[in-house]
């Protein structure tokens, strides 16, 4: 069959597969290659185990894959024989020289524009998926179009706003999608060409464009934004535990006003995952450069808040279990960064069990998709610890149990029956506030939530 439209996506991660595999069902007369400098990630998007756990994701790959939806590691194949290249390599913070610990680690994405250089012999549009500093456009424009070859390359800026556990449906049905384009007559044509891919399953009043500074600088902000909602609340959290009000009556009271809305307020032991943290400082390095203190400072402000959250949770354990954890079986519920993926990037449970491995506790791992990835966080961490996927099993013996996730699956679990098998007294620290904590008190456990008073015995 030949398609209509041959499009590239280097980086086949969390974004790049399932971004493509989208566009690929909504558009089955476009052929859509995705590669990777990764050959095992690869062989897993060509297996019926693929390398991410999303929901609706395999179903999404079962539809399309070998029909107009390829994954290879034909970099140079691929650059050469398709018009329209998305980049969603990854972008993590710096770890060495200047800016180590807050810049962008712009390494994997300067490497792309050197392979599409390279290997590109006909025009292309460029599309930068992946989350980037502002001003990056400027120096893929650069490295592109420096060296007076006759290939023409427009870049554009597309940033991706799915989260993950719900990317699918953010694919499928968008607050928005974000073009950014240069404003002259061929970045308005290539923008063109991107808004025509999304219109054939976004309405196009959803779909938005603007100037390419904005588009990039838009991508950090909204990350921005959501991590501050969710840092507030922690603040408060903090002030609810010291004055008896609760958290959740003070964020529902808060969140029915229309002008702040109800959406990321939900107290925690603190966000995770593999960008908040890094968009931020991110942003904050951006606002240093430019000599802007005070608005850097101000940003920082919400790592520290999610830092101290974190590193409260652990204090409160440490408290509550008469100031000693050495020895003690702990059971951590959950250690992807959220519920619905096994992604564990990040993730507040990575924190807290070598904080509590530090204080010689026996930590016991429950999770349903992230105990492969929590063992290879855990690999260097000293100390005792064990993964167990049945939560039953995993609380068996157990001092106490701190939620860590929010799967559903930990509602709806036998506390009475979990009673009856962990040591006594028994204690829960829900750090996502979502088990009924009168009852569990009623069955015996001591019960500390976030952001509201313990339920305890002594
Ligand atoms: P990821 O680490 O899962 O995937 C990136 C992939 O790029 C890896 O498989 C890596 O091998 C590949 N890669 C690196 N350099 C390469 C090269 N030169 N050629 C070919 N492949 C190369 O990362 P991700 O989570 O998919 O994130 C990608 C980007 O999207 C980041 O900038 C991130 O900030 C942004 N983003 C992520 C999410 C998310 O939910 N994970 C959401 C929105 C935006
Ligand atoms: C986030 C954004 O929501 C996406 O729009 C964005 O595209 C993505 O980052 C990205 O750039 O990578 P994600 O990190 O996948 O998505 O997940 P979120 O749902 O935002 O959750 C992030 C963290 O905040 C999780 O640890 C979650 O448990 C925590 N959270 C979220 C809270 O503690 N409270 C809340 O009310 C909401």
């Amino acid at each position: 069959m030949t398609h209509n439209k041959n499009i590239l996506c280097i980086g086949a991660g969390y974004v790049g597969g399932p971004t493509m595999a989208m566009i690929a069902h909504q558009c089955p007369e476009y052929r859509i290659t995705v590669v990777d400098i990764n050959a095992r990630r690869i062989d897993q998007w060509n297996s019926d185990t693929l390398p991410i756990y999303e929901p609706g994701l395999e179903e999404l790959i079962r539809a399309t894959r070998g029909k107009n939806l390829f994954f290879s590691t034909d970099i140079a194949g691929g650059i050469r024989e398709n018009d329209m290249i998305f980049v969603s390599v990854n972008t993590p913070t710096k770890s060495f020289g200047e800016g180590a610990g807050m810049a962008a680690d712009l390494q994997f994405w300067e490497a792309t524009a050197r392979q599409i250089l390279q290997y590109s012999e006909s025009p292309k549009i460029v599309i930068e998926k992946s989350t980037l500093p502002v001003k990056t456009a400027l120096a893929m424009e650069r490295i592109l179009n420096g060296t007076g070859n006759d290939v023409r390359f427009d870049v554009l800026s597309n940033p991706e706003f799915m989260a993950e556990g719900s990317a699918i449906q953010d694919l499928k049905q968008p607050d928005r999608v974000l073009v950014g384009s240069r404003e002259n007559e061929r970045g308005l044509v290539a923008r063109r060409a991107l808004v025509d891919i999304y219109l054939h399953w976004v309405p196009a009043d959803k779909i938005i464009t603007s100037n390419i500074w904005s588009s990039e600088l838009s991508k950090l902000v909204s990350n921005a934004f959501l991590a501050q909602r969710i840092s507030s609340i922690n603040a408060i959290s903090a002030l609810c535990e010291a004055t008896e009000a609760n958290v959740d009556e003070v964020a529902r009271a808060v969140g029915m006003d229309s002008r702040i809305g109800s959406k990321f307020l939900r107290a925690s032991v603190g966000f995770g995952g593999s960008c908040f943290k890094k968009d931020i400082l991110n942003l904050v390095y951006l606002c240093r450069n430019y000599g802007l203190d005070t608005v850097a400072d101000y940003w920082e402000g919400v790592i520290r808040i999610n830092d101290d959250q974190m590193a409260r949770f652990t204090r409160t354990m440490l408290k509550a279990m008469f100031n000693t954890l050495a020895g003690k079986k702990i059971c951590l519920l959950g250690f992807a960064f959220k519920a619905n993926t096994g992604d564990t990037r990040e993730s507040p449970a990575i924190y807290i069990a070598k904080n509590l491995m530090a204080e010689k506790a026996v930590v016991v791992i429950s999770d349903p998709q992230a105990l492969r990835n929590a063992a290879v966080d855990l690999q260097d961490a000293q100390g005792q610890v064990s993964y167990i996927e049945d939560p039953y099993a995993a609380a068996a013996g157990c001092h106490a149990i701190a939620v860590m996730t929010e799967w559903d699956l930990y509602r709806k679990l036998d506390f009475e029956k979990i009673y009856k098998i962990m040591l006594k007294p028994a204690f829960i620290f829900d750090g996502r506030n979502i088990l009924d904590h009168q009852r569990c008190f009623d069955i015996g456990f001591n019960v500390y939530p976030i952001g509201s008073p313990p339920l305890t015995r002594f």
